[in-house]
């Protein structure tokens, strides 16, 4: 495959201190020798040890949510400002899991969206429908207002400063993978609800999220609109991350 690809890894609430430092030391020799882009989103309390041990390598790192104040009375939350001390780039918006589990609305992804693009961070805006509307055959209707919800009054020039990643919640963490079919045909649509807004010349990078493992990875990122992946329980295990990003 010659196309440059942005391989993701989510750690969500997974790993701990002994199994983070051997998989660094591991990350670095992979993310330095590929020419595709590889970056991992760990827990808020590893950054300090992930910013430091990758300072010299080319993977990135970032983490899985972010506030969109600057400062104030917010117990839990974290500021742009607070992952720019450990030179952060990547920060996951909008994740199934917290619209589901912590009422993450559309406003709130949108206003955290803006933040990043102001801040210099690079938000991977997340977006994808549940079984119930995949069934229903409404899809197209939730991808199209998460996307435009996420990209209100965002200007063209930011577009290319954005990660977008179709994560179909039926698909996350249920070894259910949507086919590499399916996959293509909602980023497609994605992307051109992008360009009917922007104009046709705009190109947006977008990732396919859900149960991607080194048996499904060849099929699904050697789809012509699919530019990478976000990597849930397949990156936890360097051997199966690796084997994703060497092919
Ligand atoms: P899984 O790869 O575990 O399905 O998770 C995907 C995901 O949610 C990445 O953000």
């Amino acid at each position: 495959m010659d196309k440059k690809l942005y391989l993701i890894g989510n750690f969500k609430m997974n790993m701990n201190m002994a199994s983070i430092k051997p998989y660094l030391e591991d990350l670095k020799k992979v993310a330095d020798n590929t020419n595709n882009a590889v970056g991992i989103c760990v827990p808020y309390v590893y950054l300090p040890y992930v910013s430091e041990t990758l300072k010299d390598s080319k993977a990135l790192y970032g983490v899985q949510n972010m506030h969109f104040k600057d400062s104030g009375a917010y117990t839990g939350e974290v500021s742009a400002d607070m992952l720019l001390d450990f030179a952060t780039k990547l920060v996951v918006i909008g994740h199934s899991e917290r619209r589901e589990y912590y009422n993450e609305t559309d406003e709130a992804v949108n206003l955290k969206v803006k933040k990043c693009l102001e801040k210099g961070l690079t938000p991977i805006v997340c977006f994808g429908e549940k079984l119930e509307e995949r069934e229903a055959g409404t899809y197209k209707e939730l991808i199209e207002r998460q996307v435009s919800a996420a990209l209100e009054g965002i200007e063209e020039e930011s577009i290319k400063d954005i990660i977008f990643a179709y994560e179909p919640v039926w698909a996350i963490g249920t070894g259910k993978t949507a086919t590499s079919d399916e996959a293509e045909d909602a980023i497609y649509y994605a992307k051109s609800i992008i360009s009917a807004k922007y104009g046709k010349q705009i190109k947006s990078i977008m990732l396919y999220g859900g149960s991607l493992k080194p048996s499904n990875a060849n099929e699904l990122l050697s789809k012509p609109s699919i530019d990478g992946g976000l990597i849930g329980g397949a990156c936890l295990k360097m051997e199966d991350f690796e084997s994703i990003i060497a092919n």
